[in-house]
């Protein structure tokens, strides 16, 4: 087992990743459950899947698992089902020391971390993340929030898990698609940080697509700590470093509004290409080699996702993708910065971006 902590300072936990630690969740994290009544906050996909594995686990151990099923998807994110799993839990008579668990994806992660942010001004929760998204990024760090009718993500709060149990099985009832999306975070850390990982992607991505266990285990572990590293170091993303786990996020964000936030184009599919586009517009500033710009786009071509902008058959221009930008939640007093790349594993903040070149860049790309 993988066990990898999270330094934030008077909060400290851990990050455990190994195969079977759902089937083990009593013994895992039986240590923080403080009453016999123990809620749970899933979607019903992922309960069909693994509901039975937490409940059989929880209840040998003589605890009486509460659950709240909600719908999957991005909408769930909102405030009435926020409202709807307050009311719940505070029908369920949970307290501030006691722990509330999700069980999911990043929508539920994100979901029910803010309701434990909330609940009674703040209680403890457990992150049970069952997508490769959520196991390499959303449950770790903090980062909750719900959706509203301006935007995305533009209601949370920053409100650190106790715990978070990685268990690379749940990935084997994943959809595909959904795998490849939060593959595109998984490099992400080789692009922003480390070399070597991003070249362990080129090598033995296509194994961890396919489902390979090693493979699977060893990149939620290696993304892990790459993201606990920078989180311990930037809890609040004030100092700079947390930014660049935005790499790729900026232009992605223009293209998820552009399609309307849908599953035309999940967000780590619109990532991926952002990331595509991060290098390249970085190759054309002269700040990455053009032969490392291409290898990114290489990567995500060569496991079949979308890896040009022009496949994803936008009628827009450059102009209004710039327009969708200025609208992101990471506008800073009437800038934008853009996390840029030096190389592969060295990426940086762009305050001094003009938009016009990135609309004519986006206008090249386009076509
Ligand atoms: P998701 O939670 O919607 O899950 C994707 C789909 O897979 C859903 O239909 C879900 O029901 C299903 N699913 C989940 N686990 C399954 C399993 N093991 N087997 C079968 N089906 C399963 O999407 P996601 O990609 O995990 O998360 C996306 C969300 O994460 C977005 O809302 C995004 O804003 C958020 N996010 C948050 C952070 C953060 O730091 N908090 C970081 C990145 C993304
Ligand atoms: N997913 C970006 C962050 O946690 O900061």
């Amino acid at each position: 087992m993988a066990v990898i902590p999270v330094d934030i300072a008077g909060r400290p936990y851990e990050v455990r990743v190994a195969p079977g630690l759902l089937a083990d969740l009593a013994g895992q994290c039986g240590a923080l459950l403080r009453k016999a009544r123990v809620p749970i906050v899933t979607d019903v996909n992922v309960h069909a899947a693994w509901g039975a594995t937490v409940e059989q686990s929880l209840v040998a151990a003589g605890f009486e698992p509460r659950w709240k099923v909600l719908p999957a998807g991005e909408a769930t994110k909102s405030w009435a089902q926020l409202a709807d799993v307050v009311d719940w839990l505070l029908a369920e008579e949970v307290e501030r020391k006691d722990h509330v668990i999700a069980l999911g994806g990043g929508v539920i992660g994100d979901l029910t971390g803010f309701a434990a942010a909330v609940l009674k001004r703040g209680c403890n929760f457990i992150q049970l993340p069952t997508t490769l998204l959520a196991q390499v990024d959303s449950s770790v760090g903090g980062k909750t929030a719900i959706n509203t009718a301006a935007g995305k993500n533009l209601a949370g709060a920053f409100h650190q898990p106790s715990l978070v149990l990685a268990d690379p099985l749940t990935l084997d009832t994943l959809p595909p698609r959904e795998v490849a999306a939060g593959y595109a975070e998984v490099v992400k850390y080789g692009l922003l940080g480390d070399a070597a990982f991003f070249a362990w992607c080129e090598t033995n991505g296509a194994a961890l697509m396919s489902g390979d266990p090693a493979a699977r285990e060893y990149a939620v572990a290696t993304s892990v700590a790459a993201k606990a590293a920078i989180v311990a170091q930037d809890e609040f993303e004030t100092t700079g470093q947390r930014a660049l786990l935005n790499l790729g996020h900026t232009f992605g964000h223009a293209l998820e509004a552009q399609t309307g936030f849908s599953d035309r184009l999940l967000h780590g599919e619109a990532i991926a290409l952002g990331m595509v586009l991060a290098a390249r517009y970085s190759a054309r500033r002269g700040l990455i080699p053009a032969h490392d710009a291409l290898r990114v786009g290489a990567h995500f071509a060569a496991l079949g996702m979308m890896s040009e902008l022009a496949d994803l058959g936008l009628n827009v221009d450059g102009q209004t993708l710039v327009a969708h930008m200025l609208h992101d939640k990471k506008m800073d007093a009437g800038t934008l910065s853009f996390v840029l790349m030096r190389s592969i594993g060295d990426a940086f903040l762009a305050r001094d971006v003009a938009l016009a070149d990135v609309a004519s860049f986006l206008d090249e790309q386009l076509k």
